[in-house]
């Protein structure tokens, strides 16, 4: 795909929408009320709008390498401030992929730079569930599990933001962790559970 193509597409899709309602962008201009809050990888191969099959509008969407909730992140704590506080959404997704390159890497000891203090985040992931994932003898195996435990404690992590503990206390957000397999295009739901995995939500500014 060159830059030539990009510009030809966005023509082509703006005639076919226009084509289907001509009020189209004139509405979608007005303003946005989606009910998902979307938290995934970079990754080029997991597009957050089309595996969900949604449209503009329908999901508020944060990506970064691995699909990482880092409350020092004050981009990822502002996309998620502003999904939950302003846009009031319903759902809150942390959705992750077999075959992720961040993951591997944190599997990994090269030396990546800038990297390596981002990929200490998924090491904790590692460190937290070591005697999980020793006993896991097949490579493949550790890894898929390590990319879907690296989910939960990024769900975990989004109940520490203050907005979130008080829209979970209100019953008016759902989390969700889910993984993409790129090897199959299916999205799985892995049934996190946060309230099962940690009972901080319930008291504001729990930090544990
Ligand atoms: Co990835």
């Amino acid at each position: 795909m060159n830059v030539e193509e990009v510009f030809s597409n966005n023509a082509t899709w703006v005639n076919a929408q226009l084509g289907r309602d001509p009020e189209y962008f004139n509405s979608l201009s007005k303003g946005q009320a989606p009910d998902f809050l979307y938290i995934g990888c970079s990754d080029s191969r997991v597009p957050a709008e089309t595996i969900m099959g949604a449209v503009p509008g329908e999901v508020f969407v944060h990506r970064n390498v691995a699909n990482m909730v880092n409350n020092l992140d004050l981009s990822a704590m502002s996309v998620v401030n502003y999904a939950v506080v302003h846009l009031k959404v319903k759902h809150a997704v942390v959705c992750g992929h077999y075959y992720c390159g961040g993951v591997q890497a944190a599997m990994g000891s090269s030396d990546l730079g800038i990297i390596n203090p981002y990929l200490k985040s998924i090491r904790d992931v590692m460190r937290i569930h070591k005697d999980e994932l020793d006993a896991i003898a097949d490579d493949d195996a550790r890894y898929r599990r390590l990319i879907e435990l690296n989910v939960q404690e990024q769900c975990i992590n989004l109940t520490k933001n203050p907005e979130v503990q008080q829209a979970l206390k209100a019953g008016s957000l759902q989390i969700h962790g889910w993984v993409f397999d790129i090897g199959t295009g299916k999205l799985i739901d892995l049934g996190v559970d946060v309230s099962a995995l940690q009972s901080g939500y319930s008291d504001t500014f729990r930090i544990d």
